[in-house]
């Protein structure tokens, strides 16, 4: 093999290029009077050891870097329970208008009518969407909508004097792990709900579970197992007639949006992740917003600021038994103007289609993969399929983290792994609406190349990536101790 003579994107990367004496830009000599030598004990010993680059090479360490970025902008990104979906540039656009960008958050409602109208008719359409009857557009992530809506459960309970005896909250165990966290948060006793062999909640155990110590009941719909659950109906009226409150997580409303509404299944409170179904930007922990949506008995409760509409004039409101707020000012502004963009962009027929593509990509996929890689629930899916790698494990010692990784050297970003928790070896794929079918064949191929590599050199797929500038990390590590910027030898600091 010939050795390649150009720098390959991680030699590219490293911050030891370049010579002494390089430099990028020429600074002019000082016309001005030098300014006095620092004080000993402040000045350096030596000079710091920079850098020392020349304008091109600076400019393609930049470059390399921001090679590195995979967004959906560069790719297919089937991360399940996640919704990387194409985020139209048009949303940027209209975010971007100096009306709004330009506004200040302390700004008296009076003179930000135009954008207070804007989260008003969000505000409508979201519940118009959803099948409730308030909202509040100020949590900052799905995650903290799912907060907001707990407490405003919680602060229900109380008023009725029923707080302390409502103690619990049943939660699936196929839940997203905030479901749980966000209970406990709360100062909840967590009862986990078991599923069934099929993948929807175990009724016998539901029913067994619910009484009047229950608060509330924490439901993702369509499950994070990607299956509709046939019998939501049943398991809301179950449920109320002991006066628990039903959470709808709609992280996952992309596969039913403009289709069918947590509402009307029952639902009392819900949350919704505007970075995922309405496609505003997301990934790497922000910016995002997780509004919440009630129906009439909730809506007393709800955090502030709602935006009210009273003859013509916006302004924004604290409900009377508000939990109170959950940050400074409204909310992530520039995410609700984007997902209000894409709304009125679609209008409802393109929102159907988008549940509609959302769904029929997913299967596209379970049937392409399904005899190679396990399906262990096996009927038609929503928006995202749940495989599991337990095949290639089993008959390889092939693990569905190596198969993730081999799907990098083949240019993709690899699915949700190890999640939900109920499925040995998952593999959770979530294609989107925006693929088209040459993507997902594509992505399928890929699928299918690895599944036979698996059986001939399982050794290929184990030592995978091998086409990535750094190979396997550390992933725990590296969030929590992320290494952001490059810092000099100690002793050439001072
Ligand atoms: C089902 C589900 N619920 C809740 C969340 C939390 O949303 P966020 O990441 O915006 O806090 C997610 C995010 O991935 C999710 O998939």
């Amino acid at each position: 093999m010939s050795t390649p003579t150009h720098l390959s994107i991680g030699d590219r990367l490293s911050f030891d290029l370049g010579a002494p004496g390089r430099r990028a830009l020429q600074i002019p000599q000082p016309d001005v009077p030098e300014a006095p030598p620092l004080p000993v004990g402040i000045a350096r010993a030596r000079p710091a050891r920079l850098p020392e680059l020349s304008q091109v090479e600076l400019v393609r360490y930049f470059h390399a870097l921001s090679q590195l970025n995979y967004g959906v902008d560069s790719g297919f990104y089937p991360l399940g329970s996640c919704t990387m979906k194409y985020n139209p540039k048009i949303n940027d656009e209209v975010a971007a208008l100096p009306g709004f960008a330009h506004q200040h958050p302390l700004q008296p409602d009076g003179s930000a009518q135009g954008t207070l109208a804007v989260l008003h008719a969000l505000q409508r359409a979201l519940c118009e969407l959803t099948g409730m009857t308030a909202a509040a557009l100020s949590p900052f992530a799905g995650a903290q909508g799912e907060f907001a809506g707990m407490l405003v459960i919680k602060a229900y309970h109380a008023a009725r004097g029923e707080g302390e005896r409502r103690r619990k909250v049943l939660v699936p165990d196929s839940a997203h792990g905030t479901n749980p966290a966000t209970a406990a948060m709360c100062g909840y006793e967590v009862t986990s709900v078991p599923s069934d062999a099929d993948g929807n909640i175990d009724l016998d155990a539901l029913s067994a579970l619910a009484d009047e110590t229950v608060a509330a009941l924490m439901l993702t719909m369509p499950t994070t197992l990607g299956l509709f659950d046939p019998r939501i109906d049943r398991i809301t009226a179950t449920l109320h007639q002991h006066g628990i409150q039903i959470y709808g997580d709609g992280a996952n409303l992309n596969a039913i949006v403009g289709r069918a509404r947590l509402g009307d299944m029952g639902f009392d409170v819900v949350h919704t992740n505007l970075h995922k179904t309405f496609s505003t930007p997301h990934g790497g922990g922000g910016p995002g917003a997780g509004p919440i949506l009630v129906k009439d008995h909730m809506a007393p409760f709800l955090p502030a600021p709602v935006v009210v509409e009273d003859g013509g004039r916006y302004s924004m409101h604290t409900p009377v038994q508000s939990i109170g707020r959950l940050g400074a000012f409204q909310g992530n502004v520039g995410v609700l103007i984007r997902a209000y963009t894409y709304i009125r962009a679609l209008g409802l027929e393109g929102l159907r289609s988008v549940s509609e593509n959302a769904v029929i990509n997913a299967n596209y996929i379970r049937v392409r993969l399904s005899g190679m890689y396990r399906l262990p629930y096996d009927r038609p899916c929503m928006h995202e399929v749940v495989f599991s790698g337990s095949w290639q494990k089993a008959r390889h010692g092939v693990r569905t983290i190596d198969i993730a990784k081999r799907l990098i050297d083949y240019g993709f970003h690899p699915p949700t792994t190890y999640f939900p928790l109920i499925v040995d070896e998952a593999l959770m794929i979530e294609p989107t609406e925006s693929e088209s079918r040459e993507g997902l064949d594509a992505f399928c191929e890929a699928m299918l190349r690895i599944a036979a590599e698996a059986e001939a050199e399982p050794e290929t797929v184990r030592g995978a990536p091998h086409t990535a500038p750094l190979r396997r990390l550390d992933e725990a590590l590296a969030a929590r101790r992320p290494v952001l910027r490059w810092t000099p030898e100690p002793e050439t600091n001072r």
